[in-house]
């Protein structure tokens, strides 16, 4: 398979972006089935989420209204469990059926602080909404409600998620080839 260098590692195709259009557009139908009526805030998590927020509001047919909020806990392709969240919300949460979209779930200490932090605001509800899902590098008590992908435990770029700040515009989702 054709290899792509981003930075100083090897990556392949992993997921093509079809197969991920297809997938958010169910993943869109599932949330619509639960949250339409809730006039729902989705918050999307910069910067990772930026590519699968854009794509999954476009299937997005009811009243919602989008945020955006900024964490990063990542230096390389190891989390440091260190969390720097950058707020910006103009708006009140409070009594909101907040939907948090993020670009992947790996050991789940990004989202478990980001929740916490939310839940200071007093929404009515936190729901989490994730691409990608690494179960088996899960070392918090959470489950994600809406899951794109379940994968295994690799290191994947592209389609938002970056390696070192690289590979973030790529269309498909890659993983480190061998
Ligand atoms: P967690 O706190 O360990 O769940 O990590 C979540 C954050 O780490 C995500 O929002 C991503 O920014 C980053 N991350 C985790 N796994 C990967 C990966 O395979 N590729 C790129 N970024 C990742
Ligand atoms: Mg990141």
């Amino acid at each position: 398979m054709e290899k792509l260098i981003v930075n100083d590692k090897s990556f392949e195709i992993y997921i093509n972006e079809s197969e991920i259009l297809e997938r958010v557009k169910g993943l869109a139908h599932e949330i619509a089935l639960k949250e339409a009526q809730h006039k729902p805030v989705f918050l999307a998590v910069l910067n990772g989420s930026f590519m699968f927020a854009a794509d999954l509001l476009k299937q997005i047919n009811f009243n919602c209204e989008i945020q955006f909020i900024k964490a990063s806990s990542y230096s390389g392709t190891t989390t440091t469990g260190n969390l720097n969240v950058q707020f910006g919300l103009n708006q009140d949460l409070a009594g909101r059926h907040v939907i948090l979209l993020e670009d992947i779930v790996d050991t789940g200490t990004t989202i478990v602080k980001l929740k916490s932090e939310l839940e200071k605001l007093n929404p009515a509800s936190i729901k989490i909404c994730t691409l990608l899902f690494k179960p088996e590098r899960l070392v918090e008590a959470i489950k994600p409600d809406y899951t794109g992908f379940i994968i295994e435990n690799k290191f994947v770029v592209g389609y938002g998620l970056d390696y070192n700040g690289a590979g973030r515009n790529l269309r498909h989702l890659y993983s480190e080839a061998n």
